[in-house]
């Protein structure tokens, strides 16, 4: 492994937000799709050797989950959001843009726990969520492909989870709107990360 293309990796990561149009959404060539959505696959599963502390259930010992939307989905998902549910937020204009999306949840297990051992597991389902969703940012950088971490919207809403067949009991930790790097040269709005420029070192200290 070289170290610099690791240190590349984490310090390029960067939120790219690309603003389609619902009406016009993208529409990723099939040559490309088949390509590209392998990758995301594979990305999505190498994400998942995150570490994480509490086995969540007997079956399934990962405290996250994670669902593809490919293009055709987004796109059928911008319209249905914008022109059925009346969404004016972004989230219809980012699922009309996005090559592909990826949705991973968390399953909280102690909700509304009063009880520390039982708050310090929830946090540690989060932090393993929050970690499993970092890598895929990472590999998906280094794919080359543009990526949101967007809170979602209306896409964490119990209402849109039943609309896609989610347990309602799953948490949206991220929805990650993501651009193949062949769809980028379009001439959408492309926007940062609000808090991109006001990064500092402030936060580090030697102890002792
Ligand atoms: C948990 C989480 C949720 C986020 N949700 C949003 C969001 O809903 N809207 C948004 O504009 N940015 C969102 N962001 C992205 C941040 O705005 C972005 O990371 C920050 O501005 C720094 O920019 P950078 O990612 O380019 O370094 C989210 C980031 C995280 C970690």
């Amino acid at each position: 492994m070289n170290i610099d293309d690791l240190y590349r990796v984490v310090r390029e990561r960067r939120t790219v937000k690309v603003l389609g149009t619902v009406d016009e959404p993208t529409v990723v060539p099939t040559e490309v799709a088949m390509i590209r959505d392998a990758q995301v696959r594979e990305a999505v599963l190498a994400a998942g050797m995150a570490p994480f502390h509490y086995p969540r259930s007997k079956e399934i010992a990962e405290p996250w989950r994670a669902y593809h939307l490919w293009n055709e989905q987004t796109n059928a998902l911008a319209t249905y959001l914008s022109e059925e549910l009346g969404d004016k937020t972004k989230i219809p204009q980012l699922c009309a843009a996005c090559s592909a999306l990826v949705l991973i949840t968390w399953l909280p297990e102690f909700p509304g726990a009063e009880e520390e051992k039982q708050r310090v597991i929830e946090e540690e389902h989060i932090a393993a969520t929050s970690a499993m969703t970092q890598n895929l940012l990472l590999l998906l950088t280094g794919h080359g492909m543009g990526n949101y971490w967007s809170s979602g919207g209306v896409l964490r809403t119990p209402a849109f989870f039943d609309h896609l067949g989610i347990s309602t009991g799953e948490r949206l930790m991220g929805a990650i709107f993501i651009e193949y790097p062949e769809m980028s040269d379009d001439g959408h709005v492309r926007k940062a990360g609000a808090l991109r420029e006001k990064r500092s070192t402030e936060w580090v200290r030697d102890l002792g």
